[in-house]
């Protein structure tokens, strides 16, 4: 008889492709069986999934953990607690930026953040590189990094310290076409966003709540169809991240219907926060709702579910990048500070899943299948981290999320496990979460408790991304 570590026994396994039930053995960290009954063997440690969802752990290919800043600000989240409450809400994959600096070398930025995730991350993870500095050298470095296992680059369109021109795009595109890796574009226009920024700042508008104003969907949609243009004329695939509005998702239908192979990407806040929660002019507390792009309206929000729906996005991340409302993060410039100095970013690791399961799939606006494809497969594919990670297969990662879809829950900080010091969810009700949270084969959540280690994530050197048409 076979010997397993873990059965899940009468589990409705669902992947991006299928729904069926079944009993799944684990040993030594991998998934070793699938079948419609399976028998422990004595020591072998058994779950009773009987009538519970279980699905591919999440795999969040875009959070912030331990990010140097450059304004001085500090991250809530290092790689111990930002992949602690990664597990807790059944997430097993994250994939943080490591963040050049002006001057520095990708293989050095590279080196930085494998110091900060050293021993402690909990679950495993990979990085994508910010490249903030298109000099000749970096360009010529790619090929390399690549060829280590660092297959993804993300390029921003805005922020003083990180944007690149229309032309070191270009060149950055051109690298990733010839190495066969991915870029990630941040498309805000930055000349809309100062302009407007100092025309609020004249009339005296400087709340929070004109961060939105500053960061217009119309600046998205410019840039995001100036991205696409980019990517058409290198003839590249690229990823728009943390896509915020109707306007901007029209333009990558209309990009997708030319033909032109594009990725996309949206989150949390643009289905369950608007522009409405970065409050009123006397409330700074609306400082904690500020990221960038900022939640929409109605509107846009109505349109990014029918985009998660309808197969225009191609994943869903939580863009974690928390900082506390005290005076290292939210609160850097004092209460009261014009919106352009709050630090952009709000947590989401945690919350991803059980959000996107609840109003998604329990309320019938995706299918169970789409929400894995969505969190899970198509990251693990579009990044380089699948069939290893991103689905349930013989082979694969023993990385499982069973179910809890028949308690509600009302999302309170306190019963989070990030170190920030709130959530923009708080009060929310959802009616999922995960039940038991498995990484690697091992119980990392369960009865509510965080039963995993620092040090127990590895580093996965991604391959190259998939990025067939259609393909995810
Ligand atoms: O506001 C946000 N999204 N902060 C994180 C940085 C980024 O651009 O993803
Ligand atoms: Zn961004
Ligand atoms: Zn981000």
């Amino acid at each position: 008889m076979n010997h397993y570590d873990l059965v899940i026994k009468n589990a409705e396994i669902i992947t991006a492709a299928d729904h069926f039930r079944g009993d799944i053995a684990v040993c030594e960290g991998k998934i070793v069986a699938i079948a419609e009954s399976l028998t422990e063997t004595g020591n072998t440690r058994v779950i009773d999934a009987a009538g519970r969802r279980v699905t591919p752990g999440g795999v969040d290919a875009h959070c912030h953990l331990d990010q140097a800043s450059l304004d001085g600000s500090v991250g809530a989240d290092d790689f111990f607690t930002g992949t602690r409450s990664a597990a807790c809400g059944g997430t097993t994959t994250v994939l943080p930026f490591a963040m050049q600096f002006k001057g520095q070398s990708l293989s050095d930025a590279v080196a930085d953040y494998h110091r900060r995730a050293g021993g402690k991350a909990c679950v495993d993870y990979s990085f994508h590189l910010i490249i903030t500095d298109a000099t000749p050298e970096v360009i010529a470095e790619i090929p390399q990094m690549v060829a280590q296992g660092y297959t993804s680059f993300k390029i921003y369109m805005t922020y003083d310290a990180l944007k690149l021109s229309d032309s070191h795009i270009l060149d950055v595109l051109e690298a990733t076409r010839l190495s066969g890796a991915m870029a990630m574009i941040h498309a805000e226009n930055d000349d809309c966003i100062s302009w407007l920024t100092q025309r609020l700042k004249q009339q005296g508008k400087t709340a929070p709540r004109y961060h939105a104003q500053a960061h217009s969907a119309i600046g998205e949609r410019e840039a995001t169809h100036r991205a696409i243009s980019l990517a058409e004329l290198v003839d590249v695939p690229v990823l728009l991240v943390h896509v915020s509005s109707r306007a901007a998702i029209e333009q990558i239908h209309w990009a997708r219907g030319q033909g032109i192979n594009i990725f996309s990407e949206t989150c949390p806040q643009y289905l369950f926060l608007t522009a409405e929660d970065l409050g009123i002019d006397d409330d700074f507390h609306g400082a904690k709702c500020i990221c960038s792009p900022p939640p929409r309206d109605a509107d846009s929000q109505q349109a990014v579910w029918t985009a998660l729906a309808n197969g225009t996005f191609s994943i869903f991340s939580s863009d974690h990048c928390p900082f506390n409302y005290d005076a290292t993060g939210k609160l850097l410039h004092g209460e009261g500070a014009s919106f352009d100095k709050v630090p952009n970013g709000i947590a989401g690791l945690e919350t991803r899943l059980p959000l996107l399961m609840s109003e998604g799939v329990l309320q019938g606006r995706i299918s169970p299948q789409r929400f894995v494809e969505l969190t899970s497969t198509a990251p693990a594919r579009l990044y380089g981290l699948y069939p290893r990670k991103g689905t349930i297969a013989v082979g694969s990662d023993a990385d499982l999320v069973v179910w809890d879809c028949e308690t509600p829950r009302v999302i309170s900080n306190d019963e989070l496990h990030s170190a920030a010091d709130f959530t923009p969810y708080q009060g929310k009700t959802v009616n999922a979460w995960p039940a038991v949270t498995i990484s690697g084969g091992k119980i990392v959540w369960q009865d509510q408790k965080f039963s995993g280690r620092a040090g127990e994530g590895v580093f996965l050197p991604a391959k190259a991304p998939f990025m067939r048409p259609g393909a995810v």
